[in-house]
């Protein structure tokens, strides 16, 4: 049997794939609107034209509906909402977070949405929130993985079935129930209880909340990253390797006349320009969705269209090779998106991994760009390069090189290497010639630790300018250093 996810393209621990519904195929990453059965916004039926391949419901809110559950039950799901693509549903846990208490057993809401026909089910997990005491985030995960498993013994060929990962913030525990519920062979992975992280603008901690999750996951499952639907994100939670994200935010922010873009979000009352092209954009002035009737209805689909297109242009940049150059220019966008990014760096030992060994011309973007991955794996790989001799460092503007048995070039962010790779990826790398001080830090420290790997070597660097930084110090006593 093939498998129900194949990945097709890398970039960082991002991916695009394929991934195998009963009523077809989609392509990750994607976005799966938010259909609400009583309060259809914009029709299911429409949303192909907007550039989603699937949808998501609530299972729960059909099942207390009479006249919904009767049809859903009669004709089935795709019936009932009028879409012939994948849908997933979900299980009523958002509102068991909610109201507390449900009227539904886990049992009951597996039987039912495999009974209307859903591509993808949902168990009824528990979404622990963020900072509850660690006890109960542990028990509250331990029901969860139970009613997972009796889920799992419920369901075989007729529908795909998620596992939530749970554990509140705490990251020992996402990772522990990860690879617990991973034993099980769950089809998607849905990290679980993010919600309040983002309504709270805690990105840095949805960071750590990926990553431990998706360190107890096998890396080649689909990961859906539950209830993330502003684009700003989206780049960054691909980067980690989300494939899957879930969008009420375009209806509900357009209720509250939000207007979306991936940089963030306006008033609708507070633009007199609308930055965006459209066909919403492009047919109407600011002054004229602000003053229409169906304000709300504009504005849920121009938040849909730029829901789209930002998952258009990640997945160019995973073919491109360049999705971390797109991460850096999202997370400039608000403080606590940069404090995300560097978050996300912090774990670059973890991306490395993943990360394709050639890509596309690396640029430079800014003090962070030197915690990429692309970085940190040529300090992993020093030991490689054998110097005798004597050697000679030069910065990598300087065209002229003076006599020596080796040629060596020095360019901040990755440090020292042989002159002919001057060509070669990484070290083509697009950078700034007047480099920062956190890039010229890490150059200096590749520059020392291969110094110090060749003690029988004789250098000399050349500075070329005017370059300060504590590290020369150091270097000045391994090295013959020149201005
Ligand atoms: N929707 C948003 N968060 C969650 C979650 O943790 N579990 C489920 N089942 N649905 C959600
Ligand atoms: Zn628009």
């Amino acid at each position: 049997m093939s498998s129900i996810f194949e990945i097709t393209h890398k970039d960082a621990a991002g991916r695009i794939g394929k991934l195998r519904t009963p009523h077809g195929t989609v392509e990750t990453p994607t976005v799966m609107p938010v259909i609400n059965p009583n309060l259809q916004v914009i029709k299911p039926s429409e949303m192909r034209d907007f550039g989603a391949q699937m949808l998501i419901t609530n299972s729960y809110i059909i099942s207390r509906r009479d006249k919904l559950r009767e049809k859903a039950l009669k004709d089935g799901l795709h019936s009932l909402l009028d879409f012939d693509g994948p849908i997933m549903t979900d299980s009523g846990s958002f509102q068991l977070s909610v109201y507390g208490d449900i009227e539904v057993t886990n049992e009951q809401i597996i039987e039912f949405q495999k009974t209307i026909g859903s591509d993808v089910g949902v168990p009824l997990d528990i979404p622990t929130p963020p900072d509850v005491p660690r006890s109960r985030a542990e028990s509250e995960m331990e029901t969860t993985i139970e009613r997972l498993i009796e889920a799992r013994s419920m369901v075989n060929d007729e529908m795909l079935l998620a596992g939530p990962v749970q554990g509140s913030t705490y990251t020992d525990l996402r990772e522990k129930c990860a690879s617990t519920i991973s034993e099980h062979k769950f089809d998607v992975y849905p990290l679980g209880a993010v919600v309040p992280l983002m309504e709270s603008y805690r990105y840095a901690e949805l960071v750590d909340v990926i990553v431990s999750s998706k360190k107890g996951l096998d890396p080649t499952v689909p990961v859906h990253l539950f209830g993330a639907g502003h684009p700003m994100m989206f780049a960054l939670a691909v980067a980690l390797g989300c494939d899957l994200f879930d969008s009420a935010a375009y209806a509900l922010y357009a209720k509250d006349r939000r207007y979306i873009t991936s940089k963030g979000t306006y008033h609708i009352d507070n633009l007199s320009y609308l930055p965006c092209s459209c066909p919403i954009c492009v047919s109407h002035t600011a002054e004229e969705v602000k003053k229409a009737d169906n304000c709300s209805d504009l504005l849920a689909r121009h938040n849909l269209y730029v829901t789209f297109e930002e998952i258009r242009l990640i997945k160019q940049s995973i073919k491109e090779g360049n999705l971390l150059e797109l991460v850096e220019m999202r997370c400039r966008s608000h403080p606590r998106m940069l404090e995300a990014l560097k978050r996300m760096y912090s774990y670059s030992d973890w991306i490395e991994k993943y990360d394709p060994a050639s890509k596309s011309t690396f640029f430079y973007c800014g003090p962070e760009s030197s915690q990429r991955p692309e970085v940190l794996r040529f300090s992993k790989r020093l030991e490689r390069f054998t110097i005798k001799g004597t050697a000679v460092i030069r910065p990598f503007s300087m065209r002229t090189y003076p006599e020596s048995d080796n040629d060596l070039m020095f360019k901040p962010p990755f440090g020292t290497f042989p002159a002919e790779l001057s060509e070669v990826y990484p070290f083509n790398a697009e950078v700034i010639e007047d480099t920062d001080i956190e890039s010229l830090g890490k150059a200096l420290e590749n520059t020392i630790r291969l110094i110090e790997l060749n003690p029988d070597a004789e250098f000399t660097f050349i500075k070329g300018k005017e370059l300060e930084h504590p590290l020369f110090e150091k270097l000045e006593k391994i090295a013959d250093v020149k201005e």
